[in-house]
């Protein structure tokens, strides 16, 4: 079966850690190989530039230095480690991508999004994910969970109405996608598990009826 690449997109808090887990246990009962990544991350340099976006600066971070960042970190994670695993037969499981540009930096910061596209067919092309759970979760709930877990980094600290555009633009991406479901992630965590894997095994029959 040809190996793909399923994202889970979502505000903070909404729980993707765990339900990562759930969809690499489910490739690998069906023999998978399966590897997962994360952005900003994936690669030494991608995680450089995650520590950078993260932390809090003494100087005003413009919103244009935070969206190159993000697209640089995308570049090095696709070319030297997504696609090189897809052409090696492994399943890939990201933690974010780019819906997570869309609606952080064109919602919550408001970019336009034509030059958030001319960026994207810049660095990937056509490449885009095979299927995207997104974990949709209230920003009130979500970052009382981030809370819980620690101090907000500095993206976490940007306020309400941020997090609330940034939902807005995450609905309105899994409202125009054939490829993307939307998971009530503000029920426990159980239940989120168990929606999880209805949706996943409803798309894994698709593409098996498709080989
Ligand atoms: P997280 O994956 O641990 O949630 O941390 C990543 C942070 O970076 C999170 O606040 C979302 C933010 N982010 C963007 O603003 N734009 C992006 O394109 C990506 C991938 C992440």
């Amino acid at each position: 079966m040809k190996p793909r690449f399923i994202v889970l997109e979502g505000l903070e808090g909404a729980g993707k850690t765990s339900v990562i887990q759930v969809i690499e246990s489910f490739l690998k009962e069906r023999d998978l190989l399966v590897i997962n990544t994360r952005e900003p991350g994936g690669t030494p340099m991608s995680e450089a530039i995650r520590g950078c976006v993260k932390q809090n600066w003494d100087e005003h971070v413009t919103q244009e230095t935070e969206l190159l960042l993000m697209y640089a970190a995308r570049s090095q994670l696709v070319n030297n480690v997504i696609k090189p695993a897809l052409q090696t037969n492994r399943w890939v499981i990201g933690d974010r991508h780019n819906w997570s540009s869309i609606a952080y930096q064109g919602g919550g910061r408001e970019i336009d999004l034509q030059s958030l596209e001319q960026l994207k067919q810049l660095t990937l092309g056509n490449f885009e994910p095979d299927f995207t759970i997104y974990l949709d979760v209230t920003p009130e709930i979500g970052l009382a969970r981030a809370r819980g877990r620690g101090e907000l980094d500095r993206i976490e600290q940007a306020g309400m109405d941020f997090f609330v555009r940034a939902r807005k633009m995450f609905h309105s991406l899994v409202e125009q996608s054939s490829k993307a479901c939307l998971i009530d992630a503000n029920q426990d965590m159980n239940q989120v598990h168990h929606d999880v894997l209805e949706q996943l095994s409803n798309w894994f029959a698709t593409i098996q009826v498709g080989e």
